[in-house]
């Protein structure tokens, strides 16, 4: 009952976030009926769903109707430094929510949910058109590399590129994390112009803004050229083969030599092994017709493009790095 409930849950997570609910427990324990008054909303609605809460783990009921947040709970105030209040809120905004219900037509068709549900050619397409949407889908991306950043970071000497761009880079939450670590660098942040226009908050706040030129584009078209470290971080997932192909050919018509490309990338392990990226391939397959790869996959794809696979460094947790050249 738990995993098929599983959309009562996302839901409930959801709505607490978004209403508030939460941040009026960060300075300790407060009375539902209170919380409900101070915003307006229904009390006995509130108490119920932040009781919901408490069956989820994120908070605890100290005296009836009375609620704290748990160490999971604390997760998702806007305060934690590895915050995934943003991540949860998307997972059940409108694009998500309405094409995973469509699973079952890509299962039985082959054809993206997201095209059935929303009825756009790609899902970026619908952002275009939502813009409150997709500003929490970015600043959900944005979080969602904050939480994985100091490992990526780590493992990877930077430094030694003059110019490092991001391409398809959201808000630069990645460049900016990594340019912390490389003053000497400087950094390119390409990606659409509408995603652009919400970068210089991420960028000021990472006080990295003064190195880092922002480029609009589609990568389909033209790559900014003469870059000596590449990025592309959770990009390739969200295209098909042959759309990636596209994307890499574009990549090598920029790179000068001895430019290298670093793609970071959830991996699925290679059959028949059990990998937590399944899921988020089945979230691929739903969002974006695209698809998480095992490294033989990646290599495969480089290949075809022109590319070598140099470097698979081995991280803890979801993301993973490898790195290539054009030969
Ligand atoms: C899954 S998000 C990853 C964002 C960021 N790299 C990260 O890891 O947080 C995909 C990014 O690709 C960008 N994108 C989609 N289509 C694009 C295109 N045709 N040209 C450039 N960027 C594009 C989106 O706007 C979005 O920022």
């Amino acid at each position: 009952m738990q995993l098929g409930s599983g959309h009562w849950a996302a839901m409930t997570l959801s709505v607490a976030v978004r209403l508030g609910l939460l941040e009026g427990m960060e300075a300790g324990p407060a009375s539902a009926r209170e919380l409900a008054h101070q915003h307006g909303y229904h009390a006995d609605s509130v108490e119920r769903l932040l009781r919901g809460c408490a069956t989820l783990g994120v908070t605890r009921e100290v005296e009836a109707g009375v609620f704290g947040l748990t160490e999971l709970g604390l997760v998702l105030l806007p305060s934690h430094p590895r915050s995934l209040r943003d991540a949860i809120v998307m997972l059940t905004d409108p694009a998500h929510w309405h094409s995973w219900y469509q699973l079952e037509h890509t299962v039985t068709t082959g054809q993206p949910a997201y095209q059935k549900a929303l009825g756009v050619h790609n899902v970026f397409e619908y952002f275009a058109g939502q813009p409150e949407e997709s500003e929490r889908f970015n600043r959900s991306m944005a979080s969602l590399t904050r939480a994985f950043v100091q490992q990526l970071k780590g493992a990877y000497d930077i430094g030694r590129f003059a110019l490092i761009a991001d391409i398809g880079g959201g808000h630069g939450q990645f460049l900016g994390a990594l340019l912390q670590d490389a003053p000497n660098s400087r950094g390119l942040l390409f990606d659409l112009e509408a995603v652009l226009a919400g970068a210089d908050q991420e960028l000021e706040a990472l006080g990295v803004a003064g190195r880092v030129e922002k480029v609009a584009g589609s990568f389909f078209e033209t790559i900014p050229a003469g870059a000596d470290l590449y990025l592309l971080k959770h990009i390739l997932h969200d295209w098909t083969d042959e759309q990636c192909v596209q994307i890499l050919e574009k990549l090598a018509a920029a790179m000068k030599p001895g430019s290298a490309l670093l793609i970071s990338e959830m991996l699925l392990a290679e059959p028949p092994h059990f990998s937590p990226a399944a899921m988020m391939d089945l979230n691929m397959m739903v969002m974006t017709g695209g698809r998480e790869r095992t490294a033989s996959q990646y290599e495969k794809l480089l290949q075809s493009a022109g590319f070598k696979l140099t470097r698979l460094l081995p991280l803890e947790g979801p993301n993973q790095l490898i790195e290539a050249t054009y030969a």
